[in-house]
């Protein structure tokens, strides 16, 4: 048969020019901004890969939403349209919005956790364990093994390994789990994605053990599409039904819309307990702003809503996960270590690997991911021990099993063309790889420190990057 390959489902209406720079220009940038990427301004970044969160193209049926936005402080029309379409494609019975993420993930975790609490998880995330920690909890990874090993081509490395849960309930009980923080796809595994019979199976443990099932929904679509692509009996299924069959076997989700549901801000809780509901209705008036707007303007609200309905299209995932697939396969050929399978929103370098002359106290990911911004302008993320922060009884730095450089891909942003530069660049630098030198850490924030940490470079020049004959 013919190769047939899938192309962007849309045309370019509008353009956003992009700053051009010299590698001279980005050593100083990136000396300024501490060696570290989320100080850079953005005006000296040429393709930002830093995140795919609030950095999607609005689509002219949203920017038209946008102009439906009804700014009344209460019962905005557009709420009412957010709630049905989040009712209809999510399938929970409350939905609360919040201004993004982490919003819904305090009032999840005020709601729920008790100081001395434990709630596992497929993986830590950052904000997520954080609010968990204020809240006086205490973050327990139960994922599976192959997870933790960049190199394993397992198909859903996402999973739950229901062992290590079960062992855990042994070990702190039942009543000390308020819930089960359940993330799909696992952003710091490097987007991979959890089975259906996985996600069913961890239902089940925790209805056994009457421990509530919260779903991290943020990257939930794309998830969905995984497991249509590779989970036997889900080929003719929809994205749409994949995804309410997700949400059915949870209690409720906490979700950032920046990412899956294409909007530049946003985000929801959702809740099926009706009291729990209620709780979560008085809190977010304290926090984000009347049940009905979450901390979020009518437009915002409209565009969310019509992001969703654009999110679940067949042909939109498979041009974006798509397109993350083609950047990996260029990069896995010229054999450039990179988290295998490809997940679902981005590559992750394994930096550990790529780096493997660099002691992890020197911040392999962090150094290269400077190093990428000078030789090309490209801005990727940290994922690793600078990511991880410290642990929280010990106060001893977290070195992760996965030490990643991400290079997350913004959704209907970028072209083949940008993923090919991306890949060049990626590709000089492993094959100069010895001239990439690390870091130690100058400044450290008290929480989330990967975010305005800065660093200088541990070599005598002074340099992150050596550019004789690397870079252009
Ligand atoms: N959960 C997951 C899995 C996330 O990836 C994020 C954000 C959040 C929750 C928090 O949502 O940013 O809207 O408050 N991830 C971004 C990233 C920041 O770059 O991966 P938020």
């Amino acid at each position: 048969m013919s190769r047939r390959s899938w192309a962007e489902p849309f045309k370019i209406k509008m353009v956003e020019p992009l700053q051009m720079t010299t590698p001279e220009e980005r050593e100083r940038a990136i000396a300024e901004a501490g060696y570290n990427t989320f100080l850079l301004r953005s005006r000296d970044v040429y393709i930002d890969l830093l995140t795919d969160s609030g950095t999607s193209a609005m689509s002219d049926r949203q920017w038209a939403g946008m102009m439906l936005g009804d700014e009344a402080y209460a019962g905005s029309e557009n709420y009412y349209h957010l709630e049905e379409v989040v009712r209809r494609y999510y399938g929970y019975r409350h939905v609360v919005p919040t201004h993004q993420g982490r919003g819904a993930e305090h009032m999840l975790s005020r709601m729920l956790i008790k100081p001395g609490d434990v709630v596992p998880g497929n993986m830590y995330f950052t904000t997520t364990r954080a609010h968990q920690e204020l809240a006086g909890g205490r973050f327990a990874d139960v994922i599976c093994d192959a997870a933790h090993d960049a190199s394993s081509e397992a198909p859903f490395k996402g999973n739950v390994d229901l062992e290590k849960f079960e062992r855990l309930v042994a070990k702190v009980g039942a009543a000390r789990i308020p819930y089960f923080c359940l993330q799909c796809c696992v952003n710091m595994a490097g987007g991979q994605p959890v089975s259906l019979g996985n996600i069913e199976a961890v239902s089940a443990a925790c209805r056994r053990h009457g421990i509530r099932l919260m779903l991290d929904a943020t990257r939930a679509v794309e998830n969905a599409w995984f497991i249509q692509q590779r989970e036997p009996g889900y080929a003719s299924w929809s994205i749409a039904d994949i995804l309410l069959r997700i949400c059915s076997f949870t209690d409720g989700c906490t979700n950032s819309a920046k990412k899956d549901c294409l909007v530049n801000i946003g985000g929801f809780l959702c809740l099926n307990d009706d009291a729990l509901a209620e709780e979560a209705r008085n809190l977010v008036v304290l926090f984000e702003g009347l049940h009905t707007y979450g901390g979020l303007a009518g437009r915002d609200l409209e565009a969310m809503a019509i992001g969703i309905t654009e999110s679940v299209r067949q042909e939109h995932i498979h041009a974006r996960v798509g397109q993350v697939e083609y950047l990996g396969d260029l990069l896995t050929r010229a054999g450039v270590p990179i988290v295998r399978p490809v997940g679902g929103h981005g590559i992750f370098i394994n930096a550990a690997e790529f780096l493997d002359h660099m002691p992890r106290e020197e911040f392999p990911a962090q150094a290269l991911a400077a190093a990428l911004y000078i030789d090309s302008g490209v801005r990727a993320m940290e994922r690793g021990a600078v990511s991880a922060g410290r642990d929280a009884d010990t106060g001893k730095n977290i070195y992760p099993s996965l030490e990643l450089v991400r290079l997350t891909i913004p959704r209907r942003v970028y072209t083949q063309a940008h993923m090919d530069v991306t890949a060049e660049s990626v590709i000089s630098l492993f094959e100069n790889r010895s001239r990439v030198s690390g870091l130690r850490m100058t400044f450290e924030p008290k929480y989330l420190r990967f975010f305005q940490a800065r660093f200088e470079p541990v070599h005598p020049s002074g340099r992150v990057l050596d550019r004789a004959g690397a870079g252009r």
